[in-house]
């Protein structure tokens, strides 16, 4: 299989992740192996880099990638499962934990995958093929009001409901099984010059909602600054406003020392500040960057350092 997919500010994210060269890193969104292979070009014989995708396909790429590479162990897990991987593994404490969030090119532009909007195919968009709902199950299953939620809430589409409206009608005569049975919708809604931005949106929403995105990001980075050894550093690329704004929210909680309410005379709570903050704003792709690859354009690069 070619790869078809660029990593983004790959050296940025390295840079920042890797403090130690003989250390243990974790990276939980593996795709095609581009930031493990920059990961692992610059561990030694002693560092160990563990790294896991709960994408089938992408796993089964990265396995063959990288077999004869003694340094690494790979997972076909979602990444909130990093305790548990953390324990088969034997791991006391991470000195980098990565994540680059979303989907691959290769997933965007394989119809096999069915997250693409540009050919025709299976109305699927889950990363992980065990989970029980597809895109088609829940245009077919849910309410106006929740699907027009979901695409407002989550892909900021301003047409979410006449979209929606136009779902429920449509799904009464012909259930929804195909992407373009959805592009079809979207195109006679739209015009013409905003229709491929509000085709990935709805996209995006309904992924994001399907593989609980927002929820599993959060339940990561709980146990990532649990699992960082002192020193270890925790380094997020995130493409989607509400995944970032979790990242920074996760990253200043943890370097705030009190969380009482106001009116309290004196702390009760006994907060620790456990992140130091090393990116004050996000670091951003250059121009160079977006001209050869497009995915990195709406790219924000996140980092802390674990203190204690
Ligand atoms: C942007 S791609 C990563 C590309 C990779 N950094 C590279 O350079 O090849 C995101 C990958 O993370 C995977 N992914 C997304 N959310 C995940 C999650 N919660 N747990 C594990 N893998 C996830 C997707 O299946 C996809 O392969």
């Amino acid at each position: 299989m070619e790869i078809i997919h660029k990593p983004v500010l790959a050296k940025e994210c390295v840079d920042l992740l890797m403090s130690r060269p003989d250390g243990v890193y974790f990276d939980g969104t593996l795709g095609f192996g581009g930031h493990t292979s920059l990961i692992l070009s610059r561990l030694d014989a002693n560092g160990v880099h563990i790294a896991t995708d709960v994408d089938e396909k992408a796993f089964n790429y990265c396995r063959e990638r990288f077999s004869e590479e003694k340094r690494i162990r790979l997972y076909n897990f979602n990444f909130d499962h990093i305790g548990i991987i953390s324990k088969l593994e034997s791991v006391s404490g991470f000195s980098g934990i990565f994540a680059d969030l979303g989907v691959s090119s290769f997933q965007l532009d394989n119809t096999e995958s069915g997250f693409t909007y540009r050919e025709n195919s299976p109305l699927d968009l889950r990363m992980d093929k065990n989970l029980k709902l597809t895109a088609s199950d829940l245009l077919n299953s849910f309410d106006e009001s929740e699907i027009a939620r979901i695409l407002f809430e989550l892909g900021e589409e301003k047409n979410s409901r006449k979209i929606a409206a136009e779902i429920v009608q449509i799904r009464r005569v012909k259930p929804f099984r195909e992407s373009a049975d959805l592009v079809d919708v979207i195109k006679r809604l739209t015009p013409p010059n905003y229709v491929i931005k509000s085709l990935s949106r709805v996209f995006m929403a309904l992924r994001i909602y399907l593989n609980d995105e927002l929820g599993k990001l959060e339940k990561f980075l709980q146990h990532s600054v649990d699992l960082l050894e002192k020193g270890g550093r925790l380094v997020v690329l995130t493409y989607h406003s509400l995944e970032d704004r979790i990242v920074k929210d996760v990253m200043k909680y943890e370097t705030v020392s009190c969380v009482c309410p106001r009116d309290f005379p004196i702390c009760k709570c006994g907060k620790q500040v456990r992140l130091k903050i090393l990116t004050k704003k996000p670091v951003l792709p250059g121009e160079d960057e977006i001209r050869i690859n497009r995915r990195a354009r709406s790219a924000k690069l996140r980092a802390a350092e674990k203190i204690v």
